[in-house]
């Protein structure tokens, strides 16, 4: 039967993908309902990293350090489904410099170590924020002691270190988060109002002067689909490219809820497309998909088919090359103390068994069939 559905899948044409996408919803509907499913059921015993590489991508999740080091299930798993890691925040800025001068990069290259003995690759998270920033440069620069142009040093100052540390094994690094705000404009943040737009070319720049190999993303939250604030985006890296600043990649975080609703795979596919014909590699980077508490059979399926929104725009663009999940397990998952009353948004519970969810993704991955690179 495996083979089967391989050489069925195999010989679909590109054209034919989307509707062969379409009906995997309904196959993985079917499945959590408990009827029978006929294409994807070969597959269930197959990792996720199995999956993704045979379809040309890599799957990868956020790490939380804490879980990582305490709960040997959670590791195991990381290990067995994962084919790249992203740090959920031991390479954030905060943690990475506590204080002035002193370093702290234990966390980051227990990481990075482990992914190598695990043969996964390494996503950056993340060089420019306004967020997970040390209280010591936050408060200079509002006290005035750090100058805009000690500012500028120190950011060169970070990135050169961080980047050049990790140099050849880290192969895309998320450059700029979340530097568009909703209503498409350059976000508020200390980098832009002591800095100045060019921050953000800078970072780029300084990144790639330190590791020429690494691919260097934009990364944002609510630019899955076409709006105002992924034009923003397509505005600045078109920008950006004409500059000849090298940014290689557009990374869409990928944060839903179920009471929103979801842009659907096409929409989600076409918004990737346009990224792609500027000649960037594009991305799903912090994928979950929040629920009101408590979860019910209507709300799982519902967060089931907003992944597959996701996965399925993903396969169906031409250069998306990595689909990271914010977390894979609702035990460790940042929803619960950043939105009130909402939690359980990730593929598996809090016991570690799959929820519709991972079925859904999973049988995305399985009919997308051959590398697409
Ligand atoms: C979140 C982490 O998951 C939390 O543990 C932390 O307290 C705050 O940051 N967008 C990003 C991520 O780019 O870095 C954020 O991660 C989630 C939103």
């Amino acid at each position: 039967m495996k083979t089967t559905r391989t050489v069925a899948v195999g010989a679909i044409a590109a054209a034919a993908l989307l509707s062969s996408l379409a009906q995997v919803s309904t196959a993985s509907a079917q499945a959590s309902s408990g009827a029978s499913r006929p294409d994807a059921g070969a597959s269930t015993d197959q990792p996720l990293r199995t999956l993704a590489d045979r379809a040309g991508l890599r799957i990868g999740t956020a790490v939380d350090m804490a879980a990582f080091a305490d709960d040997t299930t959670y590791r195991a798993r990381i290990g067995d489904e994962f084919s790249s890691v992203t740090a959920e925040n031991v390479m954030k800025w905060e943690v990475l410099e506590p204080e002035r001068g002193r370093y702290d990069f234990v966390a980051a290259d227990a990481l990075v170590r482990s992914a190598r003995d695990n043969g996964q690759a390494v996503r950056g998270h993340t060089l420019v924020w306004h967020n997970q920033l040390p209280g010591w440069l936050t408060e200079g620069v509002e006290s005035g002691a750090i100058t805009p142009t000690g500012l500028r040093a120190l950011l060169r100052q970070h990135i050169r270190t961080l980047v050049g540390r990790y140099k050849g094994r880290i192969y895309q690094w998320d450059v700029a988060n979340e530097v568009i705000d909703d209503d498409g404009n350059l976000r508020e943040s200390i980098w832009l109002s002591h800095l100045g737009p060019d921050y953000i070319a800078d970072a780029f720049r300084w990144a790639h002067q330190a590791d020429p190999k690494a691919k260097l993303f934009l990364n944002d939250y609510n630019v899955e689909g076409v709006s105002a604030k992924s034009d923003a985006y397509l505005a600045l890296a078109t920008r950006l490219r004409a500059d000849r600043v090298p940014v290689h990649g557009m990374g869409v975080q990928g944060h839903l809820g179920v009471q929103y609703g979801f842009h659907p795979a096409g929409m989600v596919a076409e918004n990737l497309r346009r990224f792609e014909a500027l000649g960037l590699e594009t991305a799903v980077t912090e994928a979950d998909v929040r629920m009101v508490m408590p979860p019910d059979g209507t709300k799982l399926q519902a967060q089931a088919q907003g992944y597959s929104t996701l996965m399925q725009g993903c396969l169906l663009a031409r250069r998306c090359t990595s689909f990271t999940v914010w977390g894979f397990t609702d035990r460790y998952s940042w929803i619960p103390g950043w939105f009130e009353g909402q939690g359980a948004a990730n593929l598996l519970d809090e016991d570690f068994a799959p929820k519709p969810a991972y079925d859904a993704v999973r049988a995305d991955l399985a009919l997308a069939g051959r590398p697409r690179r």
